[in-house]
């Protein structure tokens, strides 16, 4: 399945909206999604989006591609590698919703350059979502949740959801559980839900 599947980028620009085989009313994406829990869920609750998917991870890639065949997903296209390369080859305001879920926390200082949500991360997502989308991160980390907060706020394009404490301590009934939030769960840890909006360009 994966062939069929799979995105291509080539060097030139990806148009995401005919990646499937029905033009999609919006594009959503998610970053390493891991084992594909959400991924599977949210296109099968909504089968006029089209998801892409970004995992490096080959298994959480078969993973999702079980979930593909058993509920006869038509709605998936999967990018099996660094979520960076396929955000450089889409175009400006493409994508209307991204989801990055429990990224790699990285928590030794020498190594936090590494995550996923980085000064140079936003500046590609603000570029590739467009005006009024939803971005939605989530850790059970709590220094990564305040490096989230301090780059995302202090960015500029996205304005932070939350009107109250439950907004960032519950999780949204449309925002299906992943595994990694299971496992923090059952070390008894709390995860945190940040949602934000991309402001409309001037
Ligand atoms: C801690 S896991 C969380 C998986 C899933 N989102 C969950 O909540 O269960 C982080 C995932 O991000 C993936 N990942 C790491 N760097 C990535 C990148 N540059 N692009 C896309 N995915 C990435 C990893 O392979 C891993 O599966």
């Amino acid at each position: 399945m994966l062939p069929a599947l799979s995105v291509e980028i080539d060097g030139g620009v990806l148009q995401p909206h005919r990646l499937f085989m029905a033009q999609p009313d919006a594009v959503w994406l998610e970053i390493g999604f891991g084992g594909g829990e959400h991924l599977a869920a949210q296109a099968q609750a909504h089968p006029e989006v089209g998801f892409i998917g970004c995992e490096p991870f080959i298994n959480g890639v078969a993973q999702l591609l079980q979930a593909v065949e058993r509920n006869s997903l038509e709605n998936i296209r999967i990018f099996p590698d660094d979520a960076r390369l396929l955000l450089d080859a889409l175009p400006e305001a493409s994508v209307d919703r991204c989801f990055v879920l429990f990224p790699d926390p990285w928590p030794k200082r020498r190594h936090q350059r590494r995550r996923i949500i980085s000064p140079d991360t936003l500046d590609a997502l603000a570029r590739v979502l467009r005006d009024d989308a939803v971005l939605r991160l989530a850790s059970d980390h709590k220094e990564y949740i305040r490096w989230m907060l301090f780059h995302t706020i202090g960015h500029g394009a996205f304005d932070w959801q939350a009107r109250g404490a439950a907004d960032w301590r519950e999780r949204p009934p449309d925002w299906p559980a992943t595994r990694y939030e299971e496992k923090a769960a059952t070390r008894g840890v709390d995860s945190i839900y940040l949602a934000f909006r991309r402001r409309p360009r001037g």
